[in-house]
């Protein structure tokens, strides 16, 4: 475990160690195979698509031949390598694979760190590096139908709340996920009530 661990710090190593702690939590409450959740969470962002002009197979690619190199068998390397592809946001109207029980909790536990207080923070830090403004008052958010458009689509940091972070709370797969969302959603909604509240100067 401490090898994977070293292995993929340097890429937000914070929110992968997240991701971890919130997968294994909800994988004990659902009875998954804690093995495969541990795993998968801590390689899922190994060789993200968004660092890798697009490739949607670099991380699993990343992910299989190190664990294969590491001597763990093929089932089981399969079984992680198939959650990565798998978990990743395409687009609010783009159709989901279809994930086993590991996979989702997983998925769920890599969306409940876009969520909330956290999530609000990971956003205007990505929108940042990207170069989108925070607001603009009369651009409206958008509808994705393919990875395509969600992937080269250009927003500011306000509408990616509704093209995707006040989305997730009805796309969790797990009951145990669904409760832990239902807070982080509500402090999202305070925020955006707070934050037009501001930006009108309504003092
Ligand atoms: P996931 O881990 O679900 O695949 P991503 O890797 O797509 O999430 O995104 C990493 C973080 O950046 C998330 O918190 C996500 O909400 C945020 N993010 C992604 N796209 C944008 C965007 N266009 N504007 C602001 N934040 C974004
Ligand atoms: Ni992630």
């Amino acid at each position: 475990m401490e090898k994977l661990s070293n292995d993929s710090t340097g890429h937000d190593w914070w929110h992968t160690e997240r991701v971890y702690k919130v997968a294994k939590h909800i994988a004990r409450e659902e009875k998954a195979d804690i093995f495969i959740v541990e795993i998968a969470a801590l390689l899922h962002d190994i060789a993200d698509w968004k660092f890798h002009e697009g490739n949607l197979e670099a991380g699993p690619e990343a992910a299989g031949s190190f664990l294969l190199k590491e001597g763990l068998d093929p089932g089981r390397t399969g079984k992680i390598t198939n959650i990565i592809r798998g978990i990743s946001f395409k687009g609010n109207n783009v159709e989901n694979n279809e994930l086993d029980l590991e996979g989702k909790v997983v998925q769920d536990a890599d969306r409940i760190d876009a969520i909330g207080a956290i999530g609000i923070a990971r956003a205007f830090a990505y929108g940042g590096y990207k170069g989108n403004q925070i607001y603009i008052p009369d651009l409206n958010p958008a509808i994705h139908n393919t990875f395509e458009e969600y992937k080269n689509s250009n927003t500011t940091t306000i509408n990616h709340f509704y093209e995707k972070l006040l989305l997730l709370k009805d796309l969790m797969n797990t009951r145990t996920a669904k409760r832990i969302a239902e807070e982080r959603h509500s402090f999202m909604q305070t925020y955006l009530e707070k934050f037009y509240s501001e930006w009108n100067v309504n003092i």
